[in-house]
């Protein structure tokens, strides 16, 4: 029961956190030349060839960051400014989707999940209803509900809205072994230990791959459990995301 996940008292303010690993933006592109051209830079920048892609959807929820510690759930925050968010771990632990315990003989002493938090189209709208038959606010779209709900004093009023969370990838993470080779493995890693992840995942290869699943997804857009607003393209192998590095805030392999 969610409330049963409900502890101490309401919340006074939001603390801060600072991330160990910080919570990077994404460069944005809007055009086909604009996705090859990312591919030209990653393909040049790693003297290969073709380059194989992890593609997801992207979210449109809020950013956070859960952190376990020996398999308990410990902190749980928001993006913030990317490297300080703020805690709202107490909020966290009303979502069912949110593990409060890892078990197995692999999880890592110390793991940060990194994911969003949002609404179900279908939940959105049974909670409008809701507050309509309640005479309270509608909120306006599925991001908006999930954002006022996340961000309540009294975690008692988020445990009864309708959250979810999906994970899209690790922040600070203890070692693992085998060691994952690819953001792919690590992906499937986290569904291992519990984590929903989207199921319009796919792994594919150079620009053709990422315009296809481009196309795929915007066909199935309007058919999707929740909003996203666009795709996410990530180079799959770690080694390869390491020798794109960074620029600025956001990384140059995605
Ligand atoms: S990966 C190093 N994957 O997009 C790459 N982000 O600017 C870090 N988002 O608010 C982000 N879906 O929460 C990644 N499948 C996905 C995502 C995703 C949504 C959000 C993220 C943040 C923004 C990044």
């Amino acid at each position: 029961s969610p409330t049963q996940r409900v502890g101490g008292a309401a919340l006074p303010e939001f603390g801060q956190v600072a991330h160990a690993v910080p919570m990077l933006s994404l460069n944005n592109a809007f055009s086909a030349e604009e996705a090859a051209a990312f591919d030209r830079r990653c393909r040049e920048g790693l003297g290969k060839e073709t380059v194989d892609y992890a593609c997801e959807p992207k979210f449109d929820g809020l950013a956070i960051t859960l952190r376990y510690e020996n398999g308990v759930f410990v902190q749980g925050a928001t993006r913030g400014d990317g490297f300080t968010g703020e805690d709202v771990t107490q909020n966290l632990r009303t979502v069912r989707s949110i593990l409060l315990r890892l078990t197995g003989p692999d999880v890592p002493e110390v793991l940060e999940v990194r994911g969003e938090v949002l609404m179900l189209r279908r939940d959105f709208e049974r909670l409008n209803e809701r507050q309509r038959a309640g005479g309270e606010k509608e909120f306006a779209n599925p991001r908006n509900a999930a954002a006022g709900s996340l961000r309540q004093l009294d975690p008692k009023i988020t445990a009864r809205r309708p959250l979810r969370f999906f994970a899209y990838g690790v922040g600070d993470i203890a070692a693992v072994s085998p060691a994952p080779t690819f953001h792919s493995e690590m992906m499937e890693r986290l569904a291992r230990w519990g984590f929903p992840l989207a199921a319009e995942r796919a792994v594919v290869q150079g620009v053709a791959g990422l315009l296809g699943y481009y196309d795929k997804i915007g066909a199935q857009r309007r058919g999707l459990r929740y909003d996203i607003d666009g795709v996410v393209y990530k180079v799959n192998r770690f080694a390869d995301q390491e020798i794109l590095g960074h620029v600025a805030r956001a990384p140059r392999f995605a």
